[in-house]
């Protein structure tokens, strides 16, 4: 039997997902969604909602303002089956190496797994060492709780900084910052990321060495911002204490790297490791998360777990057609690339994830920011992660909101809100949340030509695509599920594109060249005439 030419094709390249014949199908539907716009598909099916938004364990979401029909997600499933996106899914929770150019499992996913469900990679049982870490954490936090663990001079460490960068910072930080009003009483956290000396000396103002506890957090101990930090705060604490054994009561470390975690001179007890099969950006789920730990207690940092495994199991079990992260990636690739979006705001409407957006940059721009594929190929036919960008509402409406709704670029939006606040003083509750609708249905619908009287500065063309994260509010639970769910829908937009989305060798050259042009070994480079004027303004 000869087989149809479009199946040849996808046959011959399932690898490129444009080479498939669902893609040009999907292209073909674009062209036909374009002549519809979503004010009118929504004026046409009283019953949008219903039709377009899904729930699970406490979330739910809403995409009925994205710009599909009901055709469109069914094609979008058939792409996630074609590029096999349910058996990527299984390699990776089984442990195979999916990472292949840096030939590693990505097992993140382990880290919130029952402790007392074995998953054997390579014939080991991997959660025995997860298990020890984690009570080797928890005997910690309690110590330092309870007042059993002290500083050099025998008084309670009350003030916790955590040194780290990029995954070592922006994943606690973010989480920290959330869980504020969980934070247990006394314990205040500080996160020092930037090689800027003003970040750390500012830190340090505000501390005193005898109640600081450094946590040294790098999953390679060799990155070097995080390394000049991690100095610069120990012969703070020499100098003032006055004892280099100080060290071994007001440092820890969180890494890969034992020998150089030793060679610092941190105290083996507080080495807590993890495996390098958990990539920077989804690591705070292992010990890099001491600090939340630290700030929330461990009962609470088990609960981010928790919630960050129902959507594991969500994201594993749930048909594809109401799974929240396949949904998520699958709208996102239909703006990407077939309705031409370049960027993604993400709009969380609770100050408390002021730095969720920036938590999401990493993690997606990290992963998908890629133009070469999985096998090594120049991808020049599609496009790959979008911009991620935002910043809470309602602060976001009064800077670059302008752009949203009128500028020349059509920018997607997630919009995501808890529906009770953990401070419920008067309307303001109400006045957020009725903003965040406003806005996405303002996008949607936009303002005509006549509605605006005539007048064509207040014009809104509307026919801006958004979605609608609810969840019940701004617990452990959820912001795990949150958090799990994005990482999965990050996933499967790189098996979509065909890319390897748990490398990141997009940031090396940048730091090779600084290394070059601090040991003045910079002669390949171009002529940088500027250099000079680095160390002394005219
Ligand atoms: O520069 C990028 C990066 O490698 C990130 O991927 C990582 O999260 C960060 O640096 C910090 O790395 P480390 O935890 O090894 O210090």
């Amino acid at each position: 039997m000869t087989a149809s030419p479009n199946l040849q094709t996808s046959q011959m390249s399932t690898n490129n997902p444009s080479k498939t014949a669902i893609w040009n199908h999907l292209k073909s539907h674009a062209a036909d969604v374009k002549t519809h716009n979503i004010r009118d598909l929504f004026a046409a099916d009283s019953a949008r909602f219903d039709h377009f938004h899904t729930r699970h364990d406490g979330l739910l979401f809403d995409y009925s303002r994205q710009h599909i029909t009901a055709d469109t997600l069914p094609l979008l499933i058939d792409l996630a089956k074609e590029m096999d996106v349910e058996g990527w899914r299984e390699k990776m929770f089984n442990g195979d190496a999916i990472n292949t150019t840096e030939n590693r499992a990505v097992l993140h996913t382990a880290l919130r797994r029952p402790l007392d469900q074995a998953l054997n990679v390579n014939g080991e049982n991997i959660m025995s060492d997860i298990q020890t870490v984690r009570a080797n954490m928890r005997a910690f936090c309690d110590g330092v709780h309870d007042g059993s663990w002290t500083g050099f001079t025998g008084k309670r460490l009350t003030s916790i900084v955590n040194i780290g960068i990029g995954g070592s910072d922006l994943g606690p930080y973010m989480v920290c910052e959330a869980l504020k009003s969980w934070q247990i009483e006394g314990i205040k956290t500080y996160f020092v990321s930037n090689v800027d000396g003003s970040h750390i000396a500012e830190t340090l103002k505000q501390i005193d060495p005898e109640t600081t506890l450094f946590l040294v957090a790098s999953k390679t101990f060799t990155t070097q911002e995080t390394m000049a930090n991690a100095d610069t705060a120990k012969n703070w604490l020499i100098e003032h204490l006055g004892d280099n054994a100080a060290v071994a009561k007001h440092f820890a470390a969180m890494s890969t790297n034992e020998p150089a975690v030793s060679a610092f001179g941190i105290n083996p007890d507080l080495m807590f490791p993890f495996e390098n099969w958990v990539g920077g950006r989804f690591s705070l789920w292992s010990s890099i998360g001491l600090s939340i730990a630290l700030s929330i207690g461990f009962d609470q940092f088990e609960t981010l777990l928790d919630g960050a495994y129902s959507m594991d199991q969500h994201f594993q079990t749930a048909p594809l057609e109401e799974n929240i992260p396949v949904l998520m990636a699958l709208l996102g690739v239909w703006n990407r690339n077939f309705l031409g979006y370049d960027a993604q705001s993400i709009l969380p409407y609770d100050q408390y994830l002021h730095r969720f957006p920036a938590f999401l940059q990493q993690l997606d721009m990290e992963s998908n920011g890629k133009h070469v594929s999985r096998d090594g190929e120049e991808i020049k036919d599609y496009e790959t992660g979008p911009i991620i960008f935002g910043e809470p509402g309602t602060n976001g409406q009064h800077a670059f909101f302008q752009l949203l709704h009128q500028g020349t670029s059509i920018i997607p939006c997630d919009f995501i809100a808890p529906i009770t606040s953990q401070n419920p003083l008067g309307d303001h509750h109400k006045l957020l949340l009725t903003n965040m609708l406003a806005q996405a249905e303002a996008m949607m619908r936009g303002r005509t030509l006549s509605e605006a009287n005539g007048n064509p500065q207040k014009v809104f063309e509307g026919n801006r695509p958004s979605n609608i994260l609810l969840f019940d509010g701004i617990t452990p639970y959820h912001l795990g599920q949150l958090v799990a769910l994005y990482e999965h829908k990050t996933f499967v937009q790189g098996i979509i594109w065909n890319i390897n989305s748990f490398d990141q060798f997009g940031v090396e050259l940048g730091k090779e060249m600084a290394n070059a042009i601090l040991s003045g070994d910079n002669k390949d480079m171009s002529n940088i005439g500027i250099l000079p004027f680095l160390q002394k303004p005219s």
